[in-house]
């Protein structure tokens, strides 16, 4: 950053809020901060629904069995192509995997129409994926594809699908804003396979996967410590790779060559914790962004810490303020003024980052980001305080979402491991990683025992690329099984 750097925080910076504004903070506080007490609690419960999910009852969270069996060893070889549907982009890569724990990856990146989250029609969706496909595969090959080659691909489809092998997902439902009737309840691949079809792109389809699983064996490929695929961004979800022996839900659907104590890479869907609202310490700005969302009831623990829903919050909380009088007293005489402020999800969580990340106590720097967005002029008071509410806001958030990784790690008995992150929030929102890191080492009580943060017996890492590279992966474990006569 260019500039004045922020001054260190010292007492009195606030000296120039009025005390109600004061006042209204310490509410927040009180309302958004997650004590190291609450945190073990919420981790407790999060083991017995990680539990549950896995029993023959099942629970809230799904716990899906993704029918990837073997651990990547790093030797794995061959060309694959990669497509990962995420929230803003679509990404085609082609991931050459070289063996030797190594790998090239060449890939573009195509902009998601932003209606297509919610288009009518599902065909828009999975014929653009073919196309931006096709366009990749084109570009790879100038001259045309060599005949009779077809390439081998893994689909990165981060919503919760049900699969019965790996290369089916029956989506659960839509998470994350999306909402295309049509495809909840059904198999997203032959939607996906139909649209190639019609184009003759020559691609095979082998694995669908999600993009946390990816990240776990994307980042194992390269490094046998890790335990955890993680993605904190537009939504937060985890995987790891249970024991067969304790999964009774899988009792009687095994093929022969699983054991008890083979591994089955498990995507938790862990979004969804806390639909039953028992453990999660939910304020009203959570409740009114379930009920205001395309599906109410559901990803109760993701709608409080994800990506998709960070300046939400951040939003009903101002509006609440300028209705209790308490902010922008000069727009109170026409309300028109504030009439983006009242739009939901107006503000994404790259407004919280830059927040967090003004070099101004005052937020000097993000004065012109609110006047473009909101059209709103903040006194700096305002600012300071909206500062001190970002921070409530991403604190509470990377405390939460790391209850995910205690929670399994806990269950698991791993004491010592990596867990690999990805995610938009994970990778640009500044201070969630040390956030989150702080969060487990709470949970853990590592800061009583004196440790410091790079002696944590877990540590979180930065991933490899989960959706295309783990996809690749993916592929590839699919194939040796293939290949030795199994599925
Ligand atoms: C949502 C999706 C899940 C995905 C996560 C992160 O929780 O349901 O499949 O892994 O977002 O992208």
């Amino acid at each position: 950053h260019l500039g004045p750097k922020r001054p260190p925080s010292r007492k009195g910076s606030m000296a120039d809020v009025p005390r109600n504004l004061m006042d209204e903070l310490a509410k927040y506080q009180e309302l958004l901060t997650v004590s190291p007490q609450k945190l073990k609690k919420i981790t407790d419960h999060f083991i017995s629904e990680l539990e549950k999910g896995l029993s023959v009852k099942g629970g809230n969270i799904p716990m899906i069995p993704t029918w990837i069996v073997d651990y990547p060893t790093g030797e794995e070889t061959g060309e694959y192509l990669a497509i990962d549907l995420g929230g803003t982009n679509l990404r085609v890569v082609l991931v050459k995997l070289l063996g030797n724990c190594k790998f090239d990856t060449e890939q573009s990146k195509y902009h998601l129409p932003s209606d297509i989250r919610t288009t009518r029609d599902k065909d828009i969706l999975f014929s653009y994926i073919a196309d931006s496909v096709a366009k990749f595969i084109n570009d790879l090959y100038p001259n045309g594809v060599p005949k009779g080659k077809i390439l081998p691909l893994g689909f990165t489809f981060s919503y919760p699908c049900t699969q019965s092998r790996i290369d089916t997902g029956v989506l659960q439902r839509w998470t994350k804003g999306f909402d295309i009737p049509g495809v909840e309840g059904y198999d997203v691949v032959p939607m996906l396979v139909s649209q190639f079809e019609k184009r003759k792109v020559p691609v095979k389809l082998v694995a669908l996967i999600n993009d946390t699983s990816g990240t776990l064996v994307a980042s194992r490929y390269t490094d046998p410590a890790t335990e955890m695929g993680l993605i904190f961004g537009t939504g937060c979800n985890g995987a790891y790779y249970d024991r067969i022996h304790n999964i009774p839900k899988l009792a009687g659907k095994l093929q022969d060559d699983i054991t008890q104590d083979s591994p089955m890479l498990i995507n938790c869907e862990y979004g969804s914790f806390d639909n039953e609202h028992l453990a999660l310490p939910r304020t009203k700005y959570d409740i009114i962004i379930d009920a205001q969302s395309p599906r109410p009831n559901q990803q109760a623990f993701e709608k409080m810490i994800a990506g998709y829903y960070l300046g939400e919050v951040l939003r009903l909380i101002l509006v609440e303020l300028y209705e209790k009088n308490l902010i922008l007293e000069k727009y109170k005489s026409d309300n028109e003024g504030i009439k983006l402020l009242n739009e939901p999800y107006i503000l994404d969580t790259e407004v919280l980052t830059r927040i967090e990340d003004d070099p101004f106590e005052n937020l000097e720097d993000t004065c012109t980001l609110f006047k473009e967005k909101l059209h709103l002029e903040f006194t700096s008071p305002e600012r300071k305080l909206i500062r001190k509410l970002a921070e409530l806001i991403g604190t509470r958030a990377a405390r939460l979402s790391i209850c995910g990784i205690a929670a399994v790690t806990k269950k698991m008995n791993y004491l010592k491991c990596h867990c690999a992150a990805d995610g938009s929030v994970f990778n640009h929102y500044t201070n969630f990683p040390a956030r989150a890191v702080d969060g487990l080492a709470d949970i853990f009580d590592w800061k009583l025992q004196g440790l410091k943060p790079e002696d944590y017996p877990i540590q979180i890492v930065p991933s490899e690329d989960g959706s295309g590279v783990g996809a690749a992966v993916a592929a590839a474990l699919t194939h040796r099984r293939i290949e030795k006569g199994l599925s």
